[in-house]
């Protein structure tokens, strides 16, 4: 069986080299806005010599909305990057265009509670909180117009609110290691 996959926020491409290595028949697309991660990523893919790997440089919104990925791929997956977009909204519901119908859509993020006073149990929670301010804000607040700037501590039940808002449904989650989440999500 081979299918088209794509990573948004691949970053320097890891994850995806190595599933493009250990599923040869199928076709995999990694896109991220950093110049750096891209040119990396690609270094990555010469020295592993992988044919079914393209990385682009490019928005995660942008590549939601491009006319010629709709209904193209089996899987869409984001690791760590929803919460770094200014509009995290606007995203989640333009995944479903690039998603075939029995599509899936897999987003990895931080493991936490919305509340605060909820995460003191999380020893990673101090880290991250710290981690979100300097990094992962700035990052979704450094664009023209107005972000949500959701940070990484945004929270299990808001990620599901926010899924369902975009019309994807969540199908199942689960902790995946010690810092993060995954939501397992098809088209409503
Ligand atoms: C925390 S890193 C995670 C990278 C990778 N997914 C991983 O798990 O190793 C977030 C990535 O999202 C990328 N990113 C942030 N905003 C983006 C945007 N608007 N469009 C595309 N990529 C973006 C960053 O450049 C960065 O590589």
């Amino acid at each position: 069986m081979s299918s088209i996959v794509c990573d948004i926020g691949c970053g320097r491409g890891a994850p995806l080299s190595f599933m493009a290595r250990d599923f040869p028949k199928s076709q995999f697309h990694g896109i991220d806005v950093s110049e750096n991660c891209i040119e990396t990523a690609k270094c990555r893919r010469e020295s592993m010599q992988l044919k079914n790997v393209t990385f682009h440089l490019g928005d995660a919104l942008e590549s939601v909305e491009q006319q010629d990925w709709r209904s193209k791929f089996d899987i869409v997956y984001c690791r760590d990057l929803v919460h770094d977009l200014q509009r995290p909204d606007l995203f989640l519901k333009g995944v479903k265009n690039i998603l075939k119908d029995e599509g899936y859509f897999v987003m990895v993020e931080i493991t936490a509670h919305g509340k605060p006073a909820k995460n003191v149990d999380i020893p990673s929670a101090r880290h991250m909180y710290g981690a979100s301010l300097f990094r992962c804000l700035p990052m979704s607040l450094a664009g023209n117009g107005e972000s949500m700037a959701l940070g990484a501590m945004w929270g299990n039940e808001r990620a599901l609110e926010m899924l369902a808002e975009a019309g994807l449904k969540c199908f199942r989650s689960e902790e995946v290691d010690t810092l993060n989440t995954a939501y397992y999500c098809t088209k409503n």
